[in-house]
């Protein structure tokens, strides 16, 4: 098998964006206020009752000390990604840099295979194809997502990475059978295995026994890291790595918010704080709604990722029979400022039943200032000497004011900067927040039970399985 694992060649360092500075990297300044009563009013969590949750608080994160402990062979793997991949970067470097040959690459994988990638490309790639592939991550089947790629594509400076943590989705195998057609006819099937590179499962499924039977490059996903909480390993790191994506800064950003999240006080653990109040929210004061909204477009697909993460992973019942309660707030995504003109009017005037996480980035790399005339000057006399950035903020703190005044719990996450470290943190709290808030109310976060059921059904529906 030409498992890239076992190639010998020495790591090459990525071109390398976003590397941080001499200075420590920031950490990312998580302004839980606003979710408490003395913030933003009755229908905030009452201080008092994060004390009253204290002993299953302890409780939680010590199962989540314990579950964690083992590395890769622990059930929480996903949480310790940054202790253990270090091991297996030298292999995906290689990778990368080989990848780094062709001009176009298409990413396929569904869900959890791709959208970590998909956000972090988003966030720190602004310029896609300049200096280094580009990434297509095709996602979907609809057929002309495929079309539109092989039209317009050499198959000679084009590479594929198939992601399946299973190995098996229909929707990933499907877009692989084709690009591995179009491919083999295009080069011919020898020169179209170097165009594959297949991440899967170490030992079991249909991709890792192609892998072995057609001797094709891989990479394995760790067995108990699932596709929502990978992104931290080769599924995420690959991809990004192709195209310069600083992924030793991402697993070390990672690394600093674990180390800020080691105490069973949520005072001082920021994700354990995320899960008690969201936990809380939603349990005593009905919220049944968390809206992530950043107001940076390179945060945007973050949004989707975090969607993912917190559906699949606590939309649940909490418990076996049919009227066992259901679990988890459902998660939306809006963008500011867009979306103060297409969603903010429902936001305060609707129910009451929604939580704002809002994002932010301090440091902008681009700012322009606004040009203004006599003329334009008379009409907008504020605009005077600003820049985007300041419209930028001052509409979030406006929205920010309004959704508290209407009585909205409401959380800010500042990014000093926009960067790998400040991604790989952003990654670590929301992964560590997800799993708090799964054993607080008493479900498995990992698994997804009726995604399973629906990948079944479709299986039969077209004629396959039991
Ligand atoms: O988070 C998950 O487990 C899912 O979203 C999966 O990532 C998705 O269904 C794709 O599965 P696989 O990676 O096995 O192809």
């Amino acid at each position: 098998m030409a498992s890239i694992l076992t190639q010998t060649k020495q790591p090459v360092a990525p071109p390398g964006k976003n590397s941080p500075a001499s200075s420590p990297p920031p950490l990312l300044q998580i302004d839980t206020a606003r979710l408490y009563r003395d913030g933003v009013g009755v229908e905030g969590v009452d201080r008092t009752e994060v004390e009253a949750l204290a002993p299953e608080l302890r409780r939680v994160h010590q199962a989540l000390v314990d579950k964690s402990a083992g590395g890769l062979n622990a059930e929480f793997a996903c949480l310790t990604l940054h202790d253990s991949m270090p091991a297996t970067l030298p292999a995906i470097e290689t990778a990368a840099e080989q990848l780094r040959r062709f001009e176009d690459i298409a990413v396929i994988g569904i869900g959890g295979s791709s959208l970590g990638a998909k956000a972090v490309h988003q966030a720190l790639v602004d310029e896609p194809g300049a200096h280094r592939p580009r990434l297509h991550f095709l996602e979907n089947i609809d057929p002309r997502n495929l079309d539109v790629f092989v039209r317009n594509r050499s198959a000679e400076k084009s590479a594929v990475i198939c992601i399946s943590k299973s190995g098996g989705t229909i929707e990933t195998g499907i877009q692989y059978l084709i690009l591995r057609e179009w491919l083999e006819q295009q080069l011919g099937k020898d020169k179209a295995r170097r165009h594959q590179y297949l991440i899967t499962d170490p030992a079991q499924g249909w991709l890792r026994d192609l892998a072995t039977r057609e001797d094709l490059a891989s990479l394995p996903v760790p067995p108990r890291v699932g596709g929502r909480y990978s992104v931290l390993t080769a599924v995420g790191l690959l991809p990004l790595a192709a195209v310069g994506v600083d992924i030793r800064a991402l697993l070390a950003g990672s690394a600093a918010n674990a180390a800020r999240c080691v105490s069973d006080n949520p005072s001082g653990n920021p994700a354990l704080e995320l899960a008690a109040l969201f936990f809380l929210l939603d349990t005593r004061r009905h919220k049944r709604v968390s809206i992530m909204m950043p107001y940076a477009d390179p945060l945007q697909l973050f949004g989707d990722w975090y969607r993912q993460l917190w559906a699949e992973s606590l939309g649940k019942r909490r418990g076996a029979r049919a009227d066992d309660p259901p679990a988890g707030t459902l998660p939306v995504t809006a963008l500011g400022t867009v979306d103060q003109h297409s969603q903010l009017q429902m936001y305060l005037e609707s129910r009451r039943d929604k939580i704002f996480s809002f994002l932010a980035i301090d440091q902008r790399e681009s700012n322009r200032r606004i040009p203004l005339t006599e003329h334009d000057r008379k009409y907008f006399p504020y605009l005077d000497g600003k820049h985007m950035q300041d419209v930028l903020e001052a509409e979030l703190q406006a929205t920010r004011q309004v959704i508290t005044e209407t009585g909205h719990p409401n959380m800010t996450l500042r990014l000093s900067r926009l960067d790998a470290h400040a991604l790989g943190q952003l990654i670590d709290l929301y992964q560590r927040a997800t799993v708090y808030a799964g054993l607080l109310y008493g479900i498995n976060p990992l698994d997804q039970p009726a995604v399973e059921k629906g990948k079944q059904l479709a299986i039969r529906l077209l004629g396959g399985g039991r």
